[in-house]
């Protein structure tokens, strides 16, 4: 059958059956669908691990990404996490979670967050659900927000972790900036914040870090927080936080959720993104979980049934394996206690490479002051480096971190931290 020259249309658009000897081919179809497509940008975070992978040096050092690494720069399974694979092996079958994911999982992730006898979950206010991680569990809160609250807009702080604005943007949630850190003190620019605080509009939502603040590593002390909160309190604003990092600021999950405690003692309603990613090291198995802690039971179950109908045309429900892991470790006292020092191990860890950063810069004759660097907490250094420094490190020492100046603290080890100092003294030391 001759198929030359036919023409038709697919989806509204017009293709073309070419080939004079018969063959049938879709070129003008094929060529036209994505040809408007431009590349996006590298990730700024991301990108850094390309870029790192991409690079043959033996020299090179990867300071970009959030992850632990142990001190010969190996990615770390904690012991607890390996135990709880061993008791789970074989014994769960792979049916679908429900699409709030695993009951369990969220219950003992609540605690964590909330309080093991917090009144609120005892009087079930809390509507929550497991999440794709930290990220997952934002995006989720940003459509929540989006579709129940269209006319409000979310304060995010500056500087944050770039992927807030790309989560709160493509949920069409307006965005404003609130004032966070002051460069010159490397610190909280605790009277311009609250300035922010008080000029936003009355129930506007803010995005807050609950600790290890990313990428600064500058938190509130506690008596800023209980500030901050009787201020966003009289203003009726949503404080949203997201607690990547619980556990990496002091080494203890409980000291770290001081400042949501605050905010419950002072009746807020509040939500809170969780993740295991970092203080389970289960970065890959995205597991972690959305709260919002409502004014009653009943608003809770509306709640939460919202946001599992917001999550089933995304994803249908979460992924089994990483909940598994987290009921396993959670609800046994013993692997419990290990996780938490494992936590504590991993934190203190970072701490110790904090002073040994500090002090090879300051035996290598830098004038410049590197006390921020054991000031800060958390996993990153917010190094006051400049964009071009960062780049002379990544061209000149092959050394990766991203061009706001963040060191990713638990990617420096013993054996590359006096290579890391050398060569931020050679690109600092000239102004
Ligand atoms: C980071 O800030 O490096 C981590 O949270 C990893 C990520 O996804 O950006």
């Amino acid at each position: 059958m001759a198929m030359a020259g036919r023409s038709g249309l697919v989806a509204g658009r017009r293709f073309f059956l070419g080939g004079s000897s018969g063959s049938c081919t879709w070129m003008r179809g094929l060529s036209s669908w994505w040809k408007n497509v431009e590349p996006a940008p590298k990730d700024p975070i991301l990108g850094v691990t390309e870029a790192f992978l991409s690079d043959p040096s033996p020299d090179k050092v990867n300071v970009g990404v959030g992850a632990y690494r142990d001190d010969n720069g190996k990615p770390v399974v904690l012991e607890c996490v390996r135990e709880a694979e061993r008791r789970i092996a074989g014994s769960a079958n792979m049916e679908y979670l429900p699409m709030g994911g695993s009951v369990k999982m969220v219950e003992e992730t609540l605690k964590l967050a909330y309080g093991e006898d917090s009144v609120f979950l005892k009087d079930k206010r809390v509507a929550a659900v497991q999440a794709l991680s930290g990220t997952g569990a934002c995006r989720l809160f940003a459509d929540f927000q989006r579709r129940f609250r269209p006319e409000s807009q979310i304060y995010i702080p500056v500087p944050t972790w770039a992927n807030h604005h790309n989560i709160w943007r493509d949920a069409h949630v307006p965005q404003q900036t609130y004032h966070y850190y002051h460069a010159e003190s490397r610190g909280l620019d605790f009277s311009a914040l609250m300035d922010d605080v008080k000029n936003a509009p009355n129930g506007s939502f803010f995005l807050l870090h609950a600790c290890a603040h990313n990428p600064t590593g500058v938190d509130p002390t506690e008596e800023q927080w209980r500030e901050i909160s009787q201020l966003i309190k009289a203003k009726g604003h949503f404080p949203f936080f997201d607690m990547a990092y619980q556990g990496f600021a002091s080494g203890d999950p409980e000291r770290d959720a001081k400042s949501i405690r605050i905010f419950l003692e002072d009746g807020h309603a509040i939500g809170i993104a969780q993740s295991y990613a970092k203080n389970m090291g289960l970065y890959g198995q995205r597991v972690g979980c959305l709260s919002v802690l409502c004014e009653d039971e009943k608003q809770a179950v509306v709640v939460k049934s919202q946001l599992q109908q917001l999550a089933r045309p995304m994803y249908s429900n979460p992924p089994l394996h990483g909940a598994l892991i987290v009921t396993t470790i959670l609800s046994d006292p013993d692997l419990k206690q290990l996780w938490l020092k494992e936590v504590k191990m991993m934190a203190d860890r970072i701490i110790g490479m904090r002073a040994a950063l500090r002090e090879n810069l300051e035996n290598l004759g830098s004038t410049l002051s590197w006390k921020h660097i054991t000031n800060q907490i958390g996993m990153f250094c917010y190094s006051g480096m400049t964009p071009e420094q960062v780049d002379r490190l990544t061209k000149e020492f092959h050394i990766y971190m991203t061009r706001n100046g963040r060191i990713s603290m638990a990617g420096v080890t013993t054996g590359n931290v006096g290579y890391l100092a050398n060569a931020i003294h050679e690109v600092t030391k000239s102004g």
